[in-house]
């Protein structure tokens, strides 16, 4: 027999005042739901781009231990009907999500089309590049003087190390992170300036596919040693990728890889400026802490706060009846703050072992494929900043409002140079 729907949880995470709050106030709101309804049911999220059902709504996964078993059952919670807390019309959701929004086998070959670029071995052979880079942000900081740190850190070492792996042309770099931005900021105002979200998200996936498109045109006429060459150069099945689909791969991999690690050394700054003594931590002996220390900036900033599966069958968890085809949304930040799992969560703590926490996902055939690349950015960035600006202070930063991406849209910085 099919149950009858719990009430709508009365503390609601998927309205858009939740979502307007601060990190530290969305989390008061979540430890409630983790502490005493730990997968409870939501109404849809405000706001949605497209019309939702009567009794429509969503389960929210607030626990650590609930988002590492959704992560690890794919069989039961899929990917392929979606990854967003709300709907998006499905020519948009095919065209910007790639593997992402897939399930095995497809999953499976897309993803390995592209892992090999990101196997830590790969990585650790443009580790000196991106310290290279690294160096020329921080120099150029330095000339500049006080300033926006978002424009003028955070979004460049992320910027530079995806396109610079896919090859694209230097002029292009800017204006293809700039639509990145709007594919994962549909819900702020600012951001939308005067658009509804599907427009935005429409024009953002336009400009991001034409720049993808060109650059695998470009490449299949003259090869290069770079992602863009292999994905042209591919086949799954015995056959070539489309044009569609190196575009979607292009769209999720300046998505994944700008904003997730720009908005993760925004809030690194921050927390290293709001707690002094565990800059004083890290700066004592940078070599030494640096490794528990990123890890720590991931769960603090936890820049992905959440990501969707499709119940394929009727399960329970927590007593809860799950029916098949229910949205399962997981909670990350929420995770990231479980006491069950870290001592003390609300302290910044650049020593913190263990760390399990789940900012790169809670296990299972998603898990962040850009892991490895992240954190050598964020090791290559804080090395440069803590040496050369030891005492540079972050402001307050200005929040992007959305469901998805925790994003820093500026945040003025001081250097006080000596
Ligand atoms: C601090 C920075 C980052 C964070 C916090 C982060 C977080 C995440 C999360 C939460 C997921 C979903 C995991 C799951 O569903 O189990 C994910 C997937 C992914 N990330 Fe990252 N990410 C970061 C940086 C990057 C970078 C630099 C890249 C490089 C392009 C990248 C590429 C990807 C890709 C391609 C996927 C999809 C994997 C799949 O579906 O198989 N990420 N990331």
């Amino acid at each position: 027999m099919v149950q009858s729907r719990p009430d709508y949880d009365p503390v609601s995470v998927g309205s858009l005042a939740f979502w307007g709050q601060r990190p530290e106030q969305r989390e008061q709101s979540l430890k409630v739901l983790r502490d005493e309804r730990p997968v409870s049911w939501q109404r849809p999220a405000e706001g949605s781009m497209l019309p939702q059902a009567e009794d429509a709504g969503f389960w929210a996964i607030t626990r650590h231990a609930d988002i590492v078993e959704v992560s690890k059952r794919p069989g039961d919670f899929c990917s392929g009907q979606g990854i967003m807390i709300e709907d998006v019309p499905e020519s948009i959701l095919e065209a910007a999500s790639s593997f992402l929004a897939t399930d095995a086998p497809r999953h499976s070959a897309l993803r390995r089309l592209v892992s090999a670029a990101f196997t830590p071995k790969r990585v650790a052979k443009i580790e000196e590049q991106i310290a290279d880079q690294a160096r020329r942000i921080v120099d150029d900081l330095l000339e500049t003087g006080d300033c926006d740190f978002v424009d003028e850190v955070a979004r460049k070492l992320p910027m530079w190390t995806i396109y610079e792996m896919c090859g694209l042309p230097e002029e292009q770099r800017l204006p293809a992170a700039h639509a990145a931005d709007g594919m994962v900021s549909w819900s702020d105002e600012d951001v939308r300036a005067g658009l509804q979200p599907a427009e935005l998200l429409g024009q953002s996936l336009f400009t991001l596919s034409g720049i993808g498109l060109g650059v695998a045109e470009a490449r299949r006429k003259e090869p290069r040693d770079d992602l863009m060459t292999n994905l042209v150069q591919a086949e799954v099945d015995g056959e070539r990728l489309t044009d569609q689909e190196i575009a979607a791969f292009f769209v999720l991999l300046s998505v994944a890889g700008n904003d997730t690690t720009r908005n993760t050394i925004s809030s690194a700054m921050k927390a290293l400026t709001d707690f002094p003594d565990q800059r004083k931590i890290l700066q004592a002996d940078f070599d030494g802490t640096i490794g528990t220390a990123i890890e720590e900036f991931v769960r603090w900033a936890s820049p992905v706060m959440t990501f969707r599966r499709t119940a394929t069958r009727d399960v329970e968890l927590h007593g809860q009846q799950i029916r098949k085809g229910d949205w399962v949304v997981m909670f990350y930040a929420s995770g990231n703050r479980d006491d069950r799992v870290f001592d003390d969560p609300m302290s910044f703590d650049v020593r913190r072992t263990p760390n399990q926490h789940v900012g790169f996902g809670g296990g299972g055939p998603h898990f962040c494929m850009g892991n490895m690349l992240a954190r050598t950015q964020l090791r290559a960035i804080f090395d440069q900043l803590l040496h050369r600006v030891p005492d540079l202070q972050a402001g307050d930063p200005v929040q992007v409002v959305g469901n998805f991406v925790d994003g820093v849209k500026s945040m003025p910085c001081t250097l006080n140079l000596t």
